[in-house]
């Protein structure tokens, strides 16, 4: 059952803290020393040369943020939508690992993908232990969200980005030697975003976002390098729920088009990383608000300079850089998720859609 919750998707935002704890605990230590990941011993992606990620929806923008970590680690990475990957993919070369991202393991599109793989060498990270991906991949790695039943992704994202956080540091240990320069202090911040998470649910600052800007009729997120990924996952959660029309960019691209459509009726979430890319996002925010465009900053530690430039912050615990995405995330879940009850959604089964795409 729905455990008191109004909604399963509410429910499931409020296990985040569980899922992560559960994908993290075990396969690494606060000291940031150790990367164990079940069967994937140290040497076992000795010889990957680059990392191709394929999956569709939620998942995809999990594939975006892991191309990000791989890419920053010196593992030349790149995330597909699993539908484009054999039609527009050079061929690969050896040394090419396919990883497949699903919740389900069920997703034809992405089946289709790894079918025509030439690689030597596919995996799965799935939350369904003997789905259909993890008969058609060489390795299988458990994301252990635990059950999902609403249609729309949310605690299956959070435990795809950690499992694959930890995936990119066993990988470059193999591919490049030695681990990343930052791995004690990222892997430290993995093992303390469980109660990071359960902060933000406990907030009920997301609530009093979606109440402000309720009359909207459009709705853009912005962000870059992993924060990209999360704006424009947090634009499908919008749109999936409430039914009103949103879009994600990276935070340079509006300048480049999609700003001739900001006016003060289009509230923009602009994901702040927390690292030093900040202040080029901070410059498209500053684009925005020139326009009008009402602005909320999704950011963590040290906001008040950025609350003068902006008309709301959403604050989130600071964190490694890497990892403040996640953290924004379940942020802009719950303002989906707020949205679409003002409006009296069918939260758990949105129209048109389905849990799993198998066609
Ligand atoms: O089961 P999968 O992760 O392969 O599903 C892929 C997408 O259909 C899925 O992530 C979808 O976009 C979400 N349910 C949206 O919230």
């Amino acid at each position: 059952g729905k455990g008191g919750y109004d909604h399963y998707m509410l429910k499931e935002i409020n296990e985040q803290p569980t899922a992560l704890g559960r994908s993290v605990s075990g396969r690494t230590d606060s000291g940031g020393e150790e990367v164990d990941l079940d069967g994937f011993l140290p040497g076992s992606f000795d010889g990957i040369d680059r990392v191709h990620l394929v999956a569709m929806g939620t998942s995809y923008h999990a594939a975006m943020y892991a191309e990000s970590l791989l890419a920053r680690r010196g593992v030349p990475a790149r995330a597909f939508m699993s539908s484009e990957y054999a039609g527009s993919t050079p061929p690969e070369e050896d040394g090419t690992l396919v990883i497949a991202i699903s919740q389900s393991g069920e997703t034809a599109d992405t089946i289709a993908a790894v079918r025509a793989a030439s690689a030597e060498r596919t995996m799965v990270a799935t939350n369904v232990v003997g789905s259909s991906l993890t008969r058609e991949c060489d390795d299988t790695l458990l994301v252990r969200a635990g059950p999902e039943i609403g249609v729309a992704a949310t605690k299956s994202f959070s435990a795809q980005v950690a499992t694959l956080s930890l995936l990119a540091e066993r990988i470059r240990r193999d591919a490049v030697g030695d681990p990343s320069p930052d791995a004690a202090a990222f892997l430290s911040a993995l093992t303390r975003l469980p109660d990071q998470v359960r902060r933000v649910v406990e907030s009920g600052a997301a609530e009093r976002i979606a109440d402000a800007f309720a009359d909207s009729e459009s709705y853009f997120f912005i962000g870059r390098g992993p924060g990209h990924a999360v704006a424009l996952e947090g634009a499908l959660k919008f749109k999936e729920i409430t039914y009103e029309h949103a879009e994600g960019f990276t935070a340079a691209e509006l300048k480049h088009g999609p700003l001739a459509l900001v006016t003060e009726e289009t509230p923009v979430f602009a994901v702040f990383n927390g690292g030093t890319d900040d202040t080029e996002t901070l410059g498209n925010v500053k684009e925005i608000r020139a326009r009008g465009g009402p602005v909320v900053a999704v950011a963590g530690g040290e906001t008040s300079d950025l609350a003068e430039t902006v008309d709301h912050v959403l604050s989130v615990p600071s964190t490694h850089p890497e990892l403040a995405g996640v953290l924004a995330n379940v942020q802009l879940q719950l303002v989906a998720y707020h949205a679409a009850k003002q409006r009296g959604r069918a939260i758990d089964k949105p129209r048109n859609l389905a849990k799993s795409v198998t066609v």
